[in-house]
Parts: C-alpha cells; sequence; structure tokens
C-alpha cells in the first residue's frame, strides 16, 4: 500500500485529501485556508485507537463512503445487481491531476461489485467554490440498478452548530429555515420533478470558525442531507432524487450525476454568496461571451393578463418608451386560442383575433420606439384542450391506466421523445426566425406527477437542456429567462442555458425583500428578476408606495410590470428617476460584490460594491420602536480611509416630514464626511423611516 497527501487551495480555501491505492480517498481537511506546507502529518488511522465495541477495521469518512466495508453512515452509493453487490466497496484508487493544484480526478475500482466511480473535484481559485461530481460505470455482466448516487460528500467540522435551508411554495419563495443539527440525520428531499418552490436545493450551514455552503446545479429532484459520524464531524452529500428504476446500467453504460458546488467562508453567509456570485457569474453563457447591461423589462403580465389587445399593447409599448424600458416582453395570451388558463397550451402560434396580422406590428412597432421585444412561452407544457394534444395525446407524460392529473388545467409533454422536442423546436425557431425576439421567457407551471410508464424524470431535464442549447445553437443572440410559477426552477444547472430568474410571482416589495434575501444567498443580483408592481399587489393586497416598490426592485435585473399607461402625475416621475438611477448604477450592482443583514429596530439592509464605493439600501418594514435609531454598522469597509456620504434616493414625495438633523440633511447636499474605522466599529447613523421605506446611500472613499 502506498499513499499521500493530495492539497488543493484556493484563495481563502483548502481541501485536503490522503489517497490510498487501495481504498475511496479520505477526507482529512476542508474549511479556511491552510498555510502553504500545513499537511496532516501522520496518516489518519495512526492517530485514531480502535474504539471498544468497534470493528478491528477502521473507515473514516471518505470522498466516497460505501457501506461494504465497516462505513455505518450514509452511503454515497446504493445500488445493486438483482440483489447482488449491494455493498460496494473500492478496491483500487488512482488520482489524476486536471489542472495541477485545482482540480483532480480519482478513479475508483470495485473488483469485487464490478464497478468504475469517477469522482471530479476542482477548487475555482477566483470564487474558492469547489465543484464535486461523480461518474458510475457498471463494469459487471448483468445490469446494476441505482437508487442514490452521491454528486459529493464534503466534511463539516466538529463544531458545526447550525443549518439554513430555504422552503416555501408558489408566491412565496426562499422561507429561510433554521434548524440546530445534532446526532439525528438532517434530510432535505424534492421529488416535484422540477427544482421546485419547496426545496432550494442548497444550504447554508454554521460553524464556530466558518461557514459552508453548498448548491446542486442540477433543475430536477434531488436530496441532501447531513449526518453526524462517529468522530464528531458530519458528512454533507447532496445529488440527485432517483425514482425506483429511474437508473439500471446495463453493461458498460455509466451515469454522470449534476455538479455539486460548495463553499465555505470566514466572512459569514454573505462571504458564502459573494463566492456563489462569483462561480455561477463564471458559468454563465451570455450571446457574445459577455453580459450587457442588463436591459430594464416591461412585462405585460400583471398589467394585462389575458386580455390582448394590439392597440392598447402598443400604446402600453409607448408609455413604457417614455419612462425609459428598454425590453418590452409580451407575457401569456398571445398564442392561438389563449383567452385564459384552460387551454391552448402547445399551439405556438399567434392567435388570429388578437393578432390578424400576427406579432410583427407589435415587434416592429416596439423596437422602432428602440426596445427589444421578448415573448413568453411553456414548451414543456400542453393543456387538453389544445390542437396538440387533440393530434397527440400520447405526448403527454403518463402511466396507462392512471388517472391524468392536471395543474393550472395543464399536463407535461414527454421531452424526451425526439419528435416532442422537434416540434417544440420547429414552433419556437419559426417564431425567433421570423420575429425581432430578442429575449424568451420559459416558463414551467406546473410540478410532474409521473413521469412516463417508466421513470424519466432526469431525461425530462436532460432533454429540456437539450432543447434549450439547441435553440441557443441556433439563434445564439437570443436570452432566455428561467420562470416556473415565478421561482420553481431557480439553480445552478439551467443557469447554464438561461440568463434571468423570474425570482417570484410575488411582487409585494415588503414579501420581496424575503424572496430576494434567500436567492441572492446563491445567485447574483444581476440575474435575479425584480419589478416594480402595481400598488396595491396582486398577490398580496398590500399597497406600498412607488418609492418603496422601485426601491426594492432596484438590484436585480429591474423591471416593471403593471399597466404603464395608468401611471402617471407624480408616482410617473418618481419611477422614471428610479429606472434612470438604475441605469446609472447597474454597472455596480452587478458587478460587484453584495452584502445583506439586518440591523436592530425592524431595519434590513443590502450593500452593493466594495471598499472604494459602496451603495447601502436601508429598508424599513416596520415602524421604529426607539427614540433614538440605531447606527448601522458597515465592517466591509476600509478602517484607514475617510468616506463621503450621500443620499441617493428620490425625496419621498408621500412622507411628512421629520424634524431635520444637520447631519442627515448633509447627506442630500455635499455630503457627510466620516472615517472607515468609525463606519466599521460604531456605525452609520440612521435616518428617520416610516414602515415601507427605502434609503438609498452612497458611500465614496477620497
Ligand atoms: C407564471 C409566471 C407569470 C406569468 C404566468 C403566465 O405564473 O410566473 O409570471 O408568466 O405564468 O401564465
Amino acid at each position: 500500500m502506498t499513499a499521500h497527501f493530495i492539497t488543493l487551495h484556493g484563495q481563502r480555501v483548502t481541501a485536503v485529501i490522503e489517497v490510498h491505492d487501495d481504498e475511496a480517498p479520505i477526507w482529512r481537511y476542508w474549511g479556511p485556508r491552510l498555510a502553504d506546507g500545513a499537511e496532516p502529518g501522520p496518516y489518519l488511522r495512526d492517530t485514531r485507537p480502535l474504539p471498544s465495541f468497534s470493528l478491528d477495521h477502521d473507515q473514516p469518512l471518505s470522498l466516497f463512503p460505501t457501506f461494504g466495508l465497516g462505513w455505518f453512515g450514509q452511503s454515497a452509493l446504493l445500488g445493486h445487481r438483482a440483489g447482488r453487490d449491494y455493498a460496494q466497496s473500492p478496491t483500487g484508487c488512482t488520482a489524476t491531476w486536471i489542472t495541477p493544484g485545482t482540480a483532480i480526478r480519482f478513479d475508483l475500482f470495485d473488483a469485487v461489485a464490478g464497478l468504475e466511480v469517477a469522482i471530479t473535484l476542482k477548487l475555482d481559485p477566483d470564487s474558492d467554490v469547489l465543484t464535486l461530481s461523480t461518474g458510475l460505470t457498471n463494469t459487471g455482466d448483468a445490469p446494476f440498478e441505482v437508487q442514490w448516487l452521491a454528486s459529493g460528500t464534503v466534511p463539516l467540522p466538529q463544531n458545526t452548530t447550525h443549518i439554513r435551508s430555504w422552503s416555501g411554495r408558489h408566491n412565496h419563495e426562499f422561507i429561510a429555515v433554521e434548524d440546530r443539527l445534532s446526532r439525528s440525520l438532517w434530510r432535505r428531499e424534492n421529488r416535484r420533478g422540477l427544482t421546485s418552490h419547496d426545496n432550494f436545493p442548497g444550504a447554508v450551514v454554521a460553524a464556530d470558525q466558518a461557514h459552508y455552503g453548498a448548491q446542486l446545479a442540477w433543475s430536477g429532484n434531488h436530496a441532501q442531507c447531513i449526518e453526524w459520524i462517529d468522530d464528531g464531524q458530519y458528512q454533507w452529500q447532496m445529488g440527485e432524487w432517483f425514482a425506483p428504476g429511474e437508473v439500471i446500467l446495463a453493461p458498460g453504460e455509466s451515469v454522470q450525476t449534476p455538479e455539486m458546488l460548495a463553499t465555505c467562508s470566514t466572512l459569514g453567509p454573505n462571504g458564502i454568496a459573494q463566492n456563489f456570485h462569483a462561480a455561477i457569474r463564471a458559468a454563465m453563457d451570455w450571446p457574445d461571451g459577455r453580459m450587457q447591461p442588463r436591459p430594464v423589462h416591461l412585462n405585460t403580465w400583471e398589467g394585462f393578463y389575458f386580455d390582448h389587445d394590439g392597440a392598447a399593447l402598443a400604446q402600453l409599448a409607448d408609455a413604457a418608451a417614455e419612462i425609459g424600458i428598454e425590453r418590452f416582453v409580451l407575457d401569456d395570451g398571445w398564442f392561438h386560442g389563449r383567452h385564459d388558463d384552460t387551454s391552448s397550451l402547445g399551439d405556438w402560434w399567434p392567435d388570429a383575433g388578437k393578432y390578424p396580422d400576427g406579432l410583427l406590428p407589435l415587434a416592429s412597432h416596439v423596437t422602432a420606439l428602440g426596445m427589444e421585444f421578448g415573448l413568453w412561452v411553456e414548451p414543456e407544457m400542453v393543456n387538453p384542450d389544445s390542437e396538440l394534444y387533440r393530434a397527440h395525446p400520447d405526448w403527454a407524460l403518463q402511466i396507462a391506466g392512471r388517472p391524468l392529473l392536471t395543474a393550472r388545467n395543464q399536463l407535461v409533454l414527454d421531452m424526451a421523445r425526439a419528435e416532442v422536442s422537434d416540434y417544440l423546436f420547429d414552433k419556437i425557431a419559426d417564431l425567433l426566425a421570423t420575429l425581432p425576439i430578442a429575449y424568451l421567457k420559459w416558463d414551467h407551471n406546473r410540478d410532474l406527477v409521473t413521469a412516463g410508464a417508466t421513470p424519466r424524470y432526469r431525461q425530462q431535464v436532460q432533454a429540456t437542456y437539450a432543447l434549450l442549447a439547441r435553440l441557443r445553437t441556433a439563434f445564439p443572440q437570443v436570452e432566455i429567462e428561467a420562470c416556473a410559477g415565478g421561482g420553481g426552477r431557480i439553480d445552478a444547472g439551467i443557469i447554464r442555458h438561461t440568463h434571468r430568474f423570474w425570482a417570484s410571482d410575488c411582487i409585494d416589495a415588503v414579501s420581496r425583500i424575503a424572496i430576494q434575501q434567500g436567492f441572492l444567498q446563491f445567485m447574483p443580483p444581476e440575474i435575479m428578476g425584480s419589478h416594480v408592481g402595481a400598488s396595491p399587489a396582486h398577490s398580496t393586497g398590500r399597497s406600498q408606495s412607488m418609492t418603496f416598490r422601485a426601491g426594492v426592485a432596484l438590484t436585480g435585473h429591474f423591471g416593471v410590470e403593471l399597466d404603464a399607461r395608468q401611471i402617471v402625475g407624480q408616482d410617473r416621475e418618481t419611477l422614471a428617476q428610479w429606472i434612470a438611477l438604475y441605469k446609472q448604477y447597474r454597472d455596480q450592482f452587478h458587478h460587484g460584490k453584495l452584502w445583506q443583514g439586518e440591523a436592530q429596530d425592524g431595519l434590513v439592509w443590502q450593500a452593493h460594491g466594495d471598499a472604494d464605493e459602496l451603495l447601502l439600501f436601508v429598508y424599513r418594514l416596520t415602524p421604529s420602536g426607539q427614540r433614538h435609531l440605531p447606527t448601522l454598522r458597515l465592517d466591509m469597509l476600509d478602517p484607514n480611509r475617510a468616506y463621503r456620504i450621500t443620499r441617493l434616493d428620490p425625496v419621498d414625495p408621500h412622507k411628512h416630514g421629520f424634524p431635520p438633523a444637520p447631519a442627515l440633511e448633509a447627506m442630500r447636499g455635499a455630503g457627510l464626511e466620516m472615517a472607515g474605522g468609525w463606519l466599521n466599529a460604531v456605525g452609520l447613523p440612521m435616518p428617520p423611516m416610516k414602515a415601507e421605506q427605502v434609503a438609498l446611500f452612497r458611500i465614496v472613499g477620497p
């Protein structure tokens, strides 16, 4: 037996692995960066005497824990060959550098069970994100059924205490759930067939010295678990959830997992978010290889719903262009027979009654006004009441003898069938080729129930990715938004094909603050669709001022979703001012670092930029409970510099004045100067605000 250590260093993260040539590599460390050369010294087993009532073989946590040889924890692989080969254990291991120092592949062989496993680990030095993925090949002579194959297994330190994960529902995504870790197994699973509103495929874990975060790059079923192990550490596994019988490998066949992105930071959840933002930014595939400034959207949905009238929509486009909108997105309601949500999905050509001359007159009107034209589609769906379903009822996913369960009156197409994806490609390509469409909003408005006579959940996801890729190859300039009843398909898998997420159908600004906080933990702001909606908000009935609505939406990929023709007077002026502010600062919102937090007395804040220049949003959600307001500490600023602080938010015309305070007034003029060290340690004085108000500060070093 020979053994050695392998160390991967990021800027602020290190992973250390102990490699033996006859077993799976052993995890020795993943956490804040170690000094160069800080290797473990002795091999792990040489440091651990065997405990009482234990095997005479010590099996520590490996990169691929399997219970074939004395591992009593969760296995990274569950599978069998008609009942045989259920107890796997690698008998050989080779390590091959892909990029010396940062990316490595471990090839494991199980000569007894007839399996090969390839585990890839890449530690990106720019983002400090470790990307793990696993491939499994059946080298035996009979089919091997896989029930679970973790994308990755990572260790969490002994002093890990809490985990934050995200639950939710339609109109209320990213509900944070805090659990205390203990010796009980922590586990979450999603079986809805797409990423889901209910279970974001990621979490953030708190330990004494650092935070750890992970997310799965996959748009289907998923599972993750965290488990205490005998040495006081925890193991964290994440991967695709397979339905029974979903993955059966014929001899020679392989299955490849989606990627697990994992990171660690001593800078708290904001450090985790910054690392993920860097990794997602690097993975995005923009037209021409570069993100253009995110154009201000006007989306027709909440202003018009299904009520499409060519003349009214042309007026809407006029009103939108006047306030500075840059992209006009025609939402649901434009296609053949679509007058409500009971019919027509699948019939992707313009409704002849609403658009007698097709969509070209409206699209040309929009582009003549200097805006881009975008169009909503929901390709994976079909209504039973549609030409498509009448022609091809067998194209919907179904199991003979079971009722076809509709949701929003619709069924799901079997995307893995070539004739289905060809039909959808032809219909969408026809629209893209004949109209000046710069943008598609790609929706998915229901969960799957079953996925065909044999389970095809993962094929459904792969086929959708393939259709997206095929369309992007044919129309490389078109950007695509991923939407699924708002935020039902937000994940790091679909971002390889798309450019924006619609974070929620709830546009109420108070609700949006929490939704956006969860989103921004994993995804950068430039791909977060955030709109100014109507007041009262359609989803909650709550009313908020134009300033507050715009101030909450501003930092994402900003847009407007209301009948802009009806916005007049002061509200129109306020909205135009915020749109102008967005255009002035979007580069900073969309390229810099992001911090967010909650201060005392009901304040929520979000800051964008760096130690040279920070844009700070402070939101007050509830009335203050203090006579004198708390200060807001800004520890990301340089303690050795002075900063000039000004207020950028347009003065809220609806607010009743507060008594003046000279220093706060100065922020509205030439600016207030304060020392970075003071802002770090004591903080910025807060202006008085009423409930549901926003203040926006610009904090600039000399
Ligand atoms: C989903 C989307 C909405 C809108 C409607 C149209 O609910 O999330 O934004 O596009 O579908 O039917």
